[in-house]
C-alpha cells in the first residue's frame, strides 16, 4: 500500500517538490521579495540537476510493479500543496506526470518566464552546452567534434520549425504542453537541441507580439486622429450631416461631440499602455483574491501613497473587472451610433437602474462571489469614500467596469447627481452649472454618455460575456 521507494520517503519527496517549486518561481526572474533573481551558469545547471533527479526517481518506478500506487499517493499529497491559496497558480500542474519530465519544465520556465537578458541567455546556453559535452565526453574523448556534428544534423529541422513555427499555438507555463507527444519526442533529443527549439518558440511568440503591437499602433493612430471609417451607420450619418444643408449647427456640434467621446473611449481601450495593463491585470487577477491582494499591498508599500500611483492602481483594478469582456466592449463601442438624447434624459435612464432591482438581483447573485466581486470590494475599501479618485480614470473605464448591482455604482451615480445639482458645495468637474449652461460638451456629460451606452444600450455586456 502507498508510497514505495527504496531511498526516498513520501515526506522527503514532497519537500523536494516544494524546493523544486521554489526554484521554478525564481525562474520567473524574481524573488518573492520582488528583487531580481540572479541566474548564472551554476544556478541553471543546478536547476537542471533537480529536474534530472526527479526524472530518475520516476524512471525507477517505471521498472517496478506497484508504481501506480506510489504515484497516486504522491499525486494526492501534491494536490494538497497545489491547492493551497498561497501556491503559485502557474505551477499548479506539478504532478507525477509532469515531474517525470522535470528538465523540460525547467527549460520552459527559464526560456519563457525568465527575462532573457544577455547574461541570462548566456547562462542558459553555457549550462546546456556544458551538460551535453559532459555526457558526450563520457563516451568519447573527442566530444567537441561529435557535439558539433550532431548540431549540424539539426540544422535543417530547425529551419523548418522556424518557417512553420509562427502559426504554432504557444502559451507560456502551459504544462499540459509538456505532457504531449511532441515534447516527449523532444526529450529524447539532447539538451542543446531542446533549448534551441524552445528559444525559437519564444522568438516566434515575440515576433507575433511585435507585429500585433505594430498593427495596433496603426489602428490607435487612426482612431486618435478620427480618420477611420468603422463602416457603421454612425459615420454615414455624420457625412449626411455634413452634406445636408437643412441640418442646423447645433446638431452638427452634437455629432462632433459624440464622435469625440466615442473615439476617445475607443482610443483609450486600444492604447498600448492600456493593453499592457489589461494583460497584467488578467494575469494578476487569475490568482486567488488572497494572492493578488498581497501583490497589491506590496505595490502600495513600494511606491508610497502618492496620488499618481494610486490612480494607476484604481485603473488596474477597474481593468481587472473588464478583461473577461474585452473584445465585447470594443465591439460595442464600435457599434454605438449617434442618438439625440440630452444628458439629463440619459442620466435619468441610468438612475432608473438604481431602483430596478429585480433583474439586477439575479445578476448580483451570479456575480457576487466572482472575480469581479472581490475586485470591486477591494476597490471600495481602497477608495475609502473619496469618489474624486474615481474621477481620475477615463469615463469609459469607470462606466464599463462598475456593474450596476455594485455599491460602487450607486456611489458613482450619486456623485454625478450631486455634481448636477446647482449650489452643491463640492469641487466641480466642469463649469457648466456656474455658467448656467446645459451639460453638453463637458466631462460630466461624457461620463453620463458612457454610463448610458454601456448600461442602457449595452446590457449584453453584463450577461456573462466571456472572451478570455
Ligand atoms: C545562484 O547562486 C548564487 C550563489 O552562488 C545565489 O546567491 C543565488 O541566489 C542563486 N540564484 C538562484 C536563482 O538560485
Ligand atoms: C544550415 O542551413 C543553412 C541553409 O538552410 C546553410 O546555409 C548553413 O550552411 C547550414 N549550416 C551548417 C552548419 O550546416
Ligand atoms: C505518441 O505518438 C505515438 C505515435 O507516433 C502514439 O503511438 C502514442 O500513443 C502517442 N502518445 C501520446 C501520449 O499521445
Ligand atoms: C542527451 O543524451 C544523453 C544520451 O546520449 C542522455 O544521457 C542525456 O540525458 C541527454 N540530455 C538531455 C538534456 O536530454
Amino acid at each position: 500500500m502507498g508510497w514505495k521507494h527504496p531511498e526516498v520517503s513520501l515526506g522527503e519527496m514532497v519537500n523536494l517538490v516544494k524546493g523544486f517549486a521554489d526554484i521554478l518561481i525564481l525562474a520567473s526572474g524574481y524573488q518573492s521579495s520582488g528583487l531580481l533573481a540572479h541566474w548564472d551558469q551554476q544556478n541553471v545547471t543546478k536547476a537542471f540537476q533537480w529536474g534530472f533527479f526527479f526524472e530518475q526517481v520516476f524512471k525507477s518506478f517505471r521498472c517496478s510493479e506497484d508504481s501506480d500506487e506510489s504515484l497516486q499517493e504522491l499525486d494526492k499529497a501534491l494536490s494538497v500543496i497545489v491547492a493551497d491559496a498561497s501556491f503559485p497558480q502557474g505551477l499548479a500542474k506539478l504532478s507525477s506526470g509532469t515531474l517525470s519530465r522535470a528538465r523540460d519544465i525547467v527549460l520552459e520556465q527559464l526560456v519563457h518566464c525568465l527575462p532573457l537578458r544577455d547574461s541570462n541567455l548566456g547562462a542558459l546556453l553555457c549550462s546546456t552546452i556544458q551538460m551535453d559535452l559532459d555526457v558526450l565526453s563520457r563516451e568519447d574523448p573527442d566530444c567537441l567534434s561529435r557535439y558539433l556534428d550532431k548540431l549540424n544534423l539539426q540544422n535543417t529541422s530547425h529551419d523548418s520549425l522556424h518557417d512553420g513555427g509562427s502559426s504554432e499555438k504557444f502559451s507560456p507555463i502551459n504544462h499540459a504542453d509538456i505532457a504531449n507527444n511532441e515534447t516527449e519526442e523532444r526529450a529524447k533529443q539532447n539538451g542543446t537541441n531542446s533549448c534551441i527549439q524552445e528559444l525559437l518558440k519564444r522568438q516566434s511568440a515575440v515576433s507575433c507580439a511585435l507585429s500585433a503591437e505594430k498593427s495596433l499602433a496603426v489602428i490607435s493612430r487612426a482612431v486618435g486622429s478620427s480618420q477611420l471609417t468603422w463602416g457603421d451607420q454612425s459615420i454615414d450619418r455624420e457625412h449626411l450631416m455634413h452634406d445636408g444643408a437643412s441640418r442646423n449647427k447645433d446638431q452638427l456640434d452634437e455629432v462632433t461631440i459624440w464622435y469625440r467621446w466615442k473615439t476617445r473611449s475607443l482610443a483609450y481601450f486600444i492604447d498600448k499602455r492600456t493593453i499592457r495593463l489589461v494583460s497584467g491585470a488578467s494575469m494578476m487577477f487569475a490568482a486567488s483574491p488572497m494572492q493578488w491582494a498581497q501583490v497589491f499591498e506590496r505595490l502600495k508599500m513600494s511606491e508610497g501613497r502618492n496620488i499618481g500611483s494610486l490612480s494607476d492602481k484604481i485603473e488596474l483594478l477597474l481593468l481587472g473587472c473588464v478583461t473577461r469582456r474585452w473584445s465585447l466592449v470594443i465591439k460595442h463601442l464600435q457599434s454605438v451610433y449617434h442618438d439625440s438624447f440630452t444628458s439629463s434624459q440619459r442620466f435619468s435612464e441610468v438612475c432608473n437602474l438604481l431602483s430596478g432591482r429585480s433583474q439586477n438581483l439575479i445578476l448580483k447573485e451570479s456575480m457576487a462571489h466572482s472575480k469581479e466581486g472581490s475586485i470591486l470590494d477591494y476597490l471600495m475599501n481602497l477608495l475609502d469614500g473619496q469618489v474624486r479618485l474615481l474621477w481620475m480614470v477615463p469615463p469609459a473605464l469607470s462606466a464599463v467596469a462598475i456593474p450596476s448591482w455594485s455599491p460602487l455604482f450607486r456611489f458613482y451615480v450619486n456623485q454625478i447627481k450631486i455634481q448636477l445639482k446647482e449650489g452643491s458645495p463640492m469641487l466641480r468637474c466642469c463649469s457648466c452649472t456656474q455658467e448656467k449652461k446645459e451639460h453638453k460638451d463637458c466631462e460630466l456629460a461624457e461620463r453620463i454618455w458612457c454610463l448610458h451606452i454601456f448600461h442602457i444600450r449595452g446590457p449584453q455586456l453584463w450577461l456573462g460575456g466571456n472572451d478570455e
